[in-house]
């Protein structure tokens, strides 16, 4: 018997469309035809291209030392320690803890990535009387975590991105709920767009509210900022008791896995022992431990803050370039996210393809990246591309903008757009 077509059967058939659209001119879902990857290049579709998708910020994906510790790691432990940390982790859990506790300046929970962690941190930290007021720009991987949230009785509410207005007034109306806390959940450096969290609101308002507690995603703000590499977060905001740091390790920090760090060790031990999936899953493999403690090393040196020198110049570069050809960039906060807004889907996917046949690789971005009628063009850069090629990407984006007719648009803002939409 047919099945009847459901509204999120259309949204789930919409997701597949956008993505075989943009797989079909060799835009997403692609498989690079390199052997051996070239820091800032790779092939695809038959072409050689500069890689401006790459999240390796501070270029240590290919970093020899990392490569050496991981193999190093798997000699002595294995490809993997197959045994749910609740029962027993090999030592180099115990090595990198350590070690992220002293970058940190706070206590840190490990997990296999930044995904586990806000799963195995929000449902033991937020009760279900708690009030939870979401960005609705912040990372799927938070959102997946409020469902189980939701599950739990939680009222989660989502406030429009980038509204700070409307952030005060929703907390007010929160903070009237007994001896209930209210969380805010937010991303350091937003994935799309590279717009930082408002820091310094947002520290005010812990001042000002006493239940209010703060959750970071700063995945994408970790080791290319902050005092060895703690990321833009906290050095925006500095430690405060109600703030809780998660952050990724597969991205700038190029080892695998993610962390939830606050300066309380009891809150810590208790996502570590009862975070659901810090105890029946399984634990971070012996490469990406091996890998994460040369990392650790590297930016407990000076050596880190050479590369976060490196990588702020072709910050700049993007930030002045872009302002001279006049691009419209959604965000042109120093950081290492980009993002052109272009509206139609297929308008997007046809500058895409240009650029790639130019030599330069950018991330597609349309629904459910992105809010609907939102596509786009984001990009990252990294210190593997020359400050040359940055300035040739950016000529070529210009002349391509131009030519669709993109460039004589006025309105090129992601905020207040509507929230993507959450598939089942
Ligand atoms: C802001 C943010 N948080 C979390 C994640 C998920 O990270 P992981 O792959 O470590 O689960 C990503 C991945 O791209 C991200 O951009």
């Amino acid at each position: 018997m047919a099945r009847t077509t459901t509204s999120a059967d259309r949204l789930l058939a919409l997701f597949r469309d956008n993505a075989r659209r943009v797989h079909a001119r060799g835009l997403s879902h692609m498989k690079i035809e390199d052997h051996t990857v070239q820091p800032g290049l790779m092939t695809l579709g038959g072409h050689r291209v500069h890689n401006f998708g790459d999240c390796s910020y501070l270029g240590l994906g290919t970093d020899a030392r990392l490569a050496t510790a991981a193999k190093n790691a798997i000699d002595r432990y294995g490809t993997s320690f197959s045994s749910s940390i609740a029962y027993a982790a090999v030592p180099l859990y115990t090595d990198l803890k350590e070690r992220f506790e002293r970058l940190m300046g706070a206590s840190v929970a490990l997990a296999p990535t930044t995904t586990l962690a806000h799963a195995a941190a929000l449902p033991v930290l937020i009760r279900p009387t708690d009030i939870v007021l979401m960005d609705s720009a912040v990372h799927n991987s938070v959102q997946m975590a409020t469902q189980l949230l939701r599950a739990n009785g939680v009222d989660v509410r989502t406030v429009p991105h980038g509204d700070t207005m409307a952030l005060d007034s929703m907390i007010e109306e929160a903070s009237d709920n007994g001896d209930s806390a209210v969380w805010c959940l937010a991303d350091g450096v937003y994935s799309m767009s590279g717009e930082p969290a408002p820091f310094s609101h947002l520290t005010g308002l812990l001042e000002r509210f006493e239940r209010l507690w703060l959750y970071v995603d700063d995945a994408h703000g970790f080791s290319w900022k902050g005092r060895h590499g703690s990321g833009l977060a906290l050095a925006q905001m500095g430690w405060h008791e109600r703030l809780v740091i998660a952050a990724g390790l597969s991205k700038s920090f190029a080892a695998g896995g993610g962390i939830v760090a606050n300066p309380n060790p009891d809150l810590i031990e208790l996502i570590e022992v009862c975070g659901p999936p810090l105890t029946f899953g399984g634990p971070i493999a012996p490469a990406a431990l091996g890998a994460g403690i040369a990392s650790a090393d590297i930016h407990l040196s000076s050596e880190i803050d050479e590369r976060q020198q490196l990588l702020a110049a072709r910050i700049t570069a993007v930030t002045t370039t872009a302002r001279r050809l006049e691009l419209p960039l959604v965000s042109e906060d120093p950081t290492p996210i980009f993002f052109v807004e272009v509206g139609r889907t297929d308008l997007m996917i046809e500058i895409g393809a240009a650029m790639a046949a130019d030599g330069f690789y950018l991330n597609p971005a349309a629904w459910p990246a992105v809010p609907h009628r939102k596509a786009g063009l984001r990009f990252t850069v990294t210190i593997s591309l020359d400050l040359e090629v940055v300035e040739m990407m950016l000529e070529r984006l210009h002349h391509h903008l131009k030519m669709a007719g993109v460039l004589d648009r006025t309105v090129i803002d992601l905020r207040g757009g509507e929230p993507a939409i959450h598939l089942p």
